[in-house]
């Protein structure tokens, strides 16, 4: 009869088992040094070995050559442990036997000597299954134990074992197991098996039973039955509904191109294909936190679970985001996780947090962005708009939002709200061409007044202007310096002319402010008697540079002499 694998390659012996070292020297040491304890709790994630060292142990115990902590193998005492059919290996699965009647048969049992071996050995599977007052009749075993008795109480959910059954047992903590231990594991059954499978087979394999061995063994099983002798990782990613890595690597793309229609095309996939969206989901969260891993360490680790080959191309891949990115699109992915679990339209959900993606771009800190200030990357005015036309938000918190297509000269981000221009004009991007009257200063003065520019628009009517070269020069009253050296001046004529050019500001002292030249408060600001020297200072302020750079939509509204 066919043997399952999870079954057929069950550990014997300490050897055999991968991983819970922990676990293993401390009950070597304590066979070899005779220090027993007659309760034992077994805690920790399912398919991790519990019930599996629970056997080894009563085989260490019981064996004809024991105790030993390498039980032979061959005595009737080994043979019958095996297969489970030792009189003095008593195995309880609490989640059929859980009631107090069960408990004081077992009592009773206990009392009696062993029929033939050391010890008898209570393994108490899902032991946190066992109601209260069954729990209170093993207590009192606990407490006054026979010699000869050893309990092992196996269970999942270690919280709802009571304190005072805990504090009689020795209690161990069952981990899931190294990724590269599980691969190993597999290449081996794989090999005595006569299976051919890669180490990306295996991969997919091992990730299937999301750290269960005994998960991943099934999914074993499952490969062999379905595709045979030999594995192909395509189809084995299809039957256990697995997500090819180049699917989640279309959403990374995605966002570094801040692509919205490359995400719905994604979906509309997924879909297309029958995949569970929820489960997509989830595949994603890993891959984030995958990423996030292999940005941290910078080369493959144990820590992510994927071949060599999969870990060198995430390395890659997280090259061109921050550990900042990448968390956060680790959290909108788990967000989004969660809001599809209740989902009533699971796809209009994943599309909507997909674009999300898109939207928060990637992130520039100030400091990031100050230091390629100084190196000298081409600067842009602002970032382009989202593809998916929606306004793009700069999270506050000193953080700015850009979203360069290319990542590696990312624009310098504007601080302020970048809408799409279909939407609305673009405050950064100057003035829309269809309104101009194709004279210069009228056409400045309307891109400034539509950009609520109002000092500025108001200087410009008051001067006189023309271009030289690279440069505009505005001839005005001192007046109206702050106003021309707005850096929106010089962005709405370099947008006007189509080229860039600098601002420069003639001073005409013959010149003085019209009264009423600038209505309400403005008017203060405006015909604030500034000092030039001072202002000029303050504007040529690298500080103040760097700032105006940073945040094109910011204006210097006044400029106070602290001296005065
Ligand atoms: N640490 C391990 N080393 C090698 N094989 C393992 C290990 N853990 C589990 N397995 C494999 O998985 C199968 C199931 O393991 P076991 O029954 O010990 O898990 P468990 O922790 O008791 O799980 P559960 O909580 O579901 O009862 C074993 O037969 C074995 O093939
Ligand atoms: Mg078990
Ligand atoms: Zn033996």
């Amino acid at each position: 009869m066919y043997q399952v694998i999870a079954r057929k390659y069950r550990p014997q012996t300490f050897e055999d088992l991968i991983g819970q070292e922990p676990v293993r020297t401390t009950l070597e040491n304590a066979i070899r040094t005779g220090r027993l304890a007659h309760g034992y709790i077994f805690a920790g994630q399912r398919g991790t070995g519990k019930t599996t060292v629970a056997r080894i142990l009563a085989r260490c115990l019981n064996c004809i050559k024991g105790p030993t902590a390498q039980p032979c193998g061959e005595c009737a005492s080994c043979l019958e442990i095996t297969a489970g059919n030792s009189p003095d290996v008593i195995e309880i699965d609490a989640a059929s036997n859980r009631g107090i009647n069960e408990m004081r048969e077992l009592r009773e049992n206990v009392r009696y000597r062993p029929a033939r071996d050391r010890y008898k050995v209570f393994i108490i599977d899902e032991a946190h299954q066992i109601t209260n007052e069954a729990f209170n009749a093993l207590l009192k075993t606990l407490e006054e134990p026979p010699e000869w008795a050893v309990f092992v109480l196996c269970t999942t959910e270690v919280h709802k074992i009571p304190n005072t059954i805990a504090s009689r047992c020795q209690q161990f903590s069952f981990r899931s197991v190294q990724f590269d231990e599980l691969i190993e594991r597999l290449e081996y059954i794989a090999k005595q098996e006569g299976v051919d499978a890669d180490q990306d087979v295996l991969a997919v394999i091992a990730n299937a039973g999301e750290g269960s061995v005994r998960d991943s063994l099934s999914a074993l099983d499952q490969a062999i039955a379905c595709c045979g002798k030999t594995l192909r990782v395509d189809e084995v990613r299809v039957l256990l509904g697995v997500f090819a890595i180049d699917s989640l690597q279309a959403i990374a793309d995605a966002v570094r191109e801040q692509n919205g229609e490359k995400m719905l095309e994604v979906v509309q996939e997924l879909d297309r294909t029958g995949q569970s969206l929820q489960h997509f989901c989830r595949e994603l969260a890993r891959y984030w936190r995958n990423l996030l891993v292999a940005k941290i360490a910078g080369k493959p680790t144990r820590l992510i679970a994927a071949s060599d080959r999969e870990q060198q191309a995430m390395v890659g891949i997280a090259g061109d985001f921050s550990e900042e990115d990448l968390t956060r699109y680790l959290q909108l992915t788990l967000d989004l996780f969660k809001t599809l679990q209740s989902s009533l339209q699971p796809r209009l959900h994943l599309e909507l947090g997909l674009i999300k993606l898109v939207q928060v771009g990637k992130l520039q800190s100030i400091e990031e962005a100050i230091s390629r200030l100084g190196a000298d990357t081409p600067l842009r005015a602002s970032a382009p708009a989202p593809r998916t036309g929606i306004a793009k938000l700069a999270p506050s918190g000193g953080r700015t939002s850009s979203a360069a297509p290319e990542p590696r000269t990312p624009a310098i981000p504007a601080a302020r709200t970048v809408i799409a221009p279909e939407r609305k004009p673009d405050r950064s991007n100057g003035p829309s061409v269809k309104q101009n009257t194709g004279d210069f200063k009228t056409d400045l003065h309307a891109a400034l007044t539509e950009l609520g520019m109002k000092m500025s628009a108001d200087a410009v009517q008051h001067a006189d202007v023309r271009t030289d070269g690279a440069e505009v020069v505005f001839t005005t009253a001192k007046t109206f310096l702050l106003g021309l050296k707005d850096a929106a001046v010089a962005r709405s004529a370099s947008a006007l002319l189509g080229r860039p050019v600098k601002v420069r500001v003639e001073i005409d002292a013959n010149r003085t402010a019209p009264s009423g030249a600038a209505p309400g408060s403005e008017r203060k600001e405006t015909q604030m008697p500034v000092d030039d020297n001072v202002t000029e200072r303050a504007l040529s302020h690298p500080g103040v540079k760097r700032f105006q750079e940073l945040f094109p939509g910011a204006h210097v509204r006044a400029v106070r002499n602290l001296n005065e």
